[in-house]
Order: structure tokens, then C-alpha cells, then sequence
């Protein structure tokens, strides 16, 4: 099979493109390296593979001939999103209008990355894909965008989209904003760790096996039109997260209080059943295992010279 991965040398899109590679798939690999994190970050995390240096903002994505592809390109952040909105609206809603013209004309499966964020502070939880989306973020607003988009070109162009819900995803090369990443970071180095509001706030920490997992399920077996939550089995608030990381670490986390941040939800806990019962898709990783192996990765890499 001939696929296409955007954002292939991110942190989610480059442990795609590995999978679908080592079972024998052919992918082209698409990032356009912006600097919302340091870009030799990605560089590293692609060095396998070739990545085709394309803004899809702009650049022209040839999509004849594949069988499918995977949109995980964007803007990601849900905290700075409050600034630099420009950056959303043209990383997310427009280079995903312009994956969604080029997959519908070429008749190719667009399976595409949204994000919990859409839900806001949640109607209820644990929280189905038929609560309303109610996004608090500029960012969670820019994914429902995206969304929008898919039904939109799927009800006047046919366009063939599986929308998936990502929750908080975690493991070895976790983007450097994301606070998983910083605690180990921290806890590696001996700094500090600061954390935004009392530590109560909880989330469906998802390990990024699993989440490959749930996208090749979805490009495979989804019902055109689908739309899941790709969420961890198991709810965790930061307190948690951060014990359970001093315990894998053997260090104390030096945490610094600061105000709840703008944008930041006090909850999120998937409902997964949609997804258990068409594709037979669940998270398989406890917290602690997929906790571990982050540490292991990120502590190996502070401690190289
Ligand atoms: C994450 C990703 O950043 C988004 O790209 C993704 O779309 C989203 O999950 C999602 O699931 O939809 P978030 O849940 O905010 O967003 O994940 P983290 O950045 O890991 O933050 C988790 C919690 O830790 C938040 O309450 C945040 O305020 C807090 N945090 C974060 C800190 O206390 N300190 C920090 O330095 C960073």
C-alpha cells in the first residue's frame, strides 16, 4: 500500500510513518519543520526516513495513486494558542481545506488528527463523541474547524474522512511544550517544573503505540464519515502523573505553582466504546509502562553529551 503521512517528522506522524514502514507500506513523508519547537527535534526524530519539505498552506499535495493518507500536519499548542492565532488559521484550517480539495479529486481516504479539545469543558464525562463540541481554546476551535471542513467536502465532494479525537498523547519524543515531556525533562536535569493550576486537572493520557494503533484501524476498517475518540483507559490528574514519574525516576520533582493557564480544560476522560466496537481498537498501555519508556527515551537523551 502507498500512503502519505503530513507531519511525518512530528512526534505522532513519526512513530506513523516507522510503523507503516517496517510492515512493508510505502510512505511519503510530508513536514514543512516549522519552529513552533525546535525543528532539529524533528529532523531527529525522521532521521530514517526522507521527509518532503511541503507547506500545505500553500504547496500542492499530489494525491493520485495512494491509498490513503494521514493528516496530522498542524499548528498544535492549546495554551499559546491565544497568540499567534494566525498560526492556527493557516496551519490547521487552511492547509487541512487544502488536504481535503486534493483527497477528494483523487478520491484517496483522508484520515485526520482533531484533538480531545474540541469538547471544552466537557457536557459529561467520560465523554462520547455525541457530546457537544464546545472548544475553550483557539486552538480547539481551529480542529473543530477542521472537522467542520471534512463534512463539508464529504457532503458536496464526496470526500472519503475517518476524524479522530486524539487525548493527550504521550511517550518517547512527546512534543517539548507538552507537560509530560517537561516533568521528565525536569526530573532528568535536576530543574524545576512548573505547573499551571492546583494539579487536580486530569486526562486521558493516551500512549502513542496505541495511538498508531487506532490511526492504522481507522485508515483500514472506518466507515466513511467516521468519527472516534482515540483516548488511555485510565484517567490521571498532573498530581498523579508527576508521583508516578518520581517513582520511575527515583527523583523528586521540584514543582513551581503558577496560575491555571487560559484555554486549559479541568478534564478530559474518554468514552471509547464507538471505537472498541467498530474497530476493536482500545488502549492497551498503563500509565506507569508508557511512563517508563518516555523516561527511558528523554533520560538516555539528557544524559548524552
Ligand atoms: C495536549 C496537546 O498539547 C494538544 O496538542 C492535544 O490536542 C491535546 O492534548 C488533546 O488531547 O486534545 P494538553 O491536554 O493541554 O494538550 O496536554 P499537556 O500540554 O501535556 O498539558 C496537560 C496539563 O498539564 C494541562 O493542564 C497543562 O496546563 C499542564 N501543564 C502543561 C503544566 O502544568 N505545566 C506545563 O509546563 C505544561
Amino acid at each position: 500500500m502507498r500512503f502519505v503521512v503530513t507531519g511525518a517528522a512530528g512526534f505522532i506522524g513519526s512513530h506513523l510513518t516507522e510503523a507503516l514502514r517496517a510492515r512493508g507500506d510505502e510512505v511519503v513523508a510530508v513536514d514543512c519543520f516549522t519552529d513552533y519547537y525546535d525543528p532539529a527535534l524533528k529532523e531527529d526524530n525522521a532521521s530514517a526516513y526522507d521527509v518532503a519539505r511541503l507547506d500545505l498552506a500553500a504547496d500542492d499535495l499530489a494525491l493520485d495513486g495512494f491509498d490513503g493518507v494521514f493528516h496530522l500536519a498542524g499548528q498544535p499548542g492549546v495554551r499559546s494558542s491565544f497568540q499567534a492565532f494566525d498560526n492556527y488559521v493557516r496551519r490547521n484550517l487552511l492547509a487541512t481545506q487544502r488536504v481535503f480539495e486534493s483527497a477528494a479529486r483523487s478520491g484517496v481516504r483522508v484520515v485526520f488528527a482533531s484533538s480531545s479539545s474540541v469538547y471544552g469543558d466537557a457536557e459529561s464525562y467520560p465523554t462520547s463523541e455525541d457530546a457537544d463540541a464546545a472548544p475553550i481554546s483557539p486552538y480547539g476551535i481551529s480542529k473543530l474547524g477542521c472537522e467542520q471542513l471534512a463534512y463539508a467536502y464529504a457532503s458536496s465532494f464526496g470526500l472519503d474522512a475517518v476524524v479522530l479525537r486524539y487525548f493527550t498523547v504521550y511517550g518517547p519524543r512527546q512534543r517539548p511544550d507538552m507537560a509530560l515531556a517537561r516533568i521528565v525533562d525536569a526530573l532528568a536535569r535536576g530543574a524545576s517544573f512548573e505547573l499551571y493550576g492546583d494539579g487536580l486537572q486530569s486526562r486521558s493520557f493516551t500512549y502513542v503505540a496505541d495511538v498508531v494503533a487506532a490511526t492504522l484501524a481507522a485508515m483500514e476498517q472506518a466507515p466513511a464519515g467516521a468519527l472516534y475518540n482515540v483516548g488511555g483507559g485510565v484517567e490521571a490528574s498532573m498530581r498523579d502523573a508527576i508521583s508516578t514519574l518520581e517513582q520511575i525516576s527515583g527523583a523528586m520533582l521540584a514543582v513551581v505553582e503558577r496560575p491555571t493557564a487560559a484555554g486549559d480544560v479541568r478534564r478530559t476522560a474518554a468514552d471509547t466504546r464507538r471505537i472498541e466496537h467498530d474497530l476493536g481498537w482500545r488502549a492497551e498501555t498503563a500509565l506507569a509502562d508508557g511512563l517508563q519508556a518516555q523516561w527511558e527515551w528523554a533520560s538516555v537523551r539528557v544524559a548524552a553529551p
